[in-house]
């Protein structure tokens, strides 16, 4: 699939796109990420991008001229705007991305975009988290990466995307590696049995305590 990601910062994306998962994807051909540098298409001999409020008031809002330029012919793509003001991203939220051809991630920066270009241009407002970035670069590249591991034949055994947290409405149990003793730590005995049947039944315990004591809302929505 391809990604379009329009940014006024195309160099912050070097290190996510050339590491781990997503340099896989890209290197396999099952991901495209295509970089739009929102400066050339700023307006004027200064290249500008933004501008004073009406109303006025703090700070600095995306001008519509450049994103439209860029935006306007990408209206066959699925067009997401990271701002602090969207839904929340989820796991569902990248499956549906990760299931298109084409989605175009705008990268909003200063207090704000133009609303005629949110009413015009965008088909979807996502926010990281209830916090404030100063622009959706991090959004982004956390949407790619969660995008990339979906992708067939990306991560190695397909189970280690289906099982995980957040798809089935649980938090991922505790897991162990060797040594089985460190500084007085015990590894947990059932882990140790051979006892299949014992495992699962653990581990399946471990998910729903986890989750009913650090997510409470997100245990109540799966009972
Ligand atoms: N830009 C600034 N804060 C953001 C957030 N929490 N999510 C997405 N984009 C943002």
């Amino acid at each position: 699939m391809r990604v379009n990601v329009v940014t006024m910062f195309p160099g912050f994306f070097e290190g996510p796109l050339d590491t781990s998962i997503v340099a896989r994807a890209v290197a396999g051909g099952q991901l495209d990420v295509v970089l739009h540098d929102l400066r050339e298409h700023g307006v004027g001999k200064h290249r500008q991008l933004d501008d004073t409020p009406f109303g006025g008031g703090p700070g600095m809002v995306m001008m519509i001229e450049p994103l439209a330029s860029i935006l306007a012919p990408l209206e066959s793509t699925h067009r997401v705007l990271f701002t602090p003001a969207g839904e929340p991203m989820k796991q569902a939220t990248l499956d549906d991305w990760s299931g298109r051809d084409d989605v175009t991630f705008v990268c909003g920066r200063y207090e704000g975009v133009d609303q005629r270009v949110i009413d015009l241009f965008v088909d979807q407002e996502v926010s990281l988290g209830d916090y404030v970035l100063a622009g959706g670069e991090v959004a982004a590249a956390a949407a790619i990466e969660g995008i990339a591991r979906l992708l067939p034949g990306v991560v190695g055994n397909p189970d280690s995307t289906r099982s995980e947290s957040f798809r089935d409405g649980l938090l991922e149990e505790p897991v162990y590696t060797r040594p089985s003793t460190y500084l007085d730590q015990e590894v947990p005995e059932v882990l140790l049995s051979g006892d299949h049947g014992r495992i699962e039944e653990w581990r399946q315990t471990q998910r729903e305590e986890r989750t009913r004591e650090r997510r409470p809302d997100l245990f109540e929505n799966g009972q």
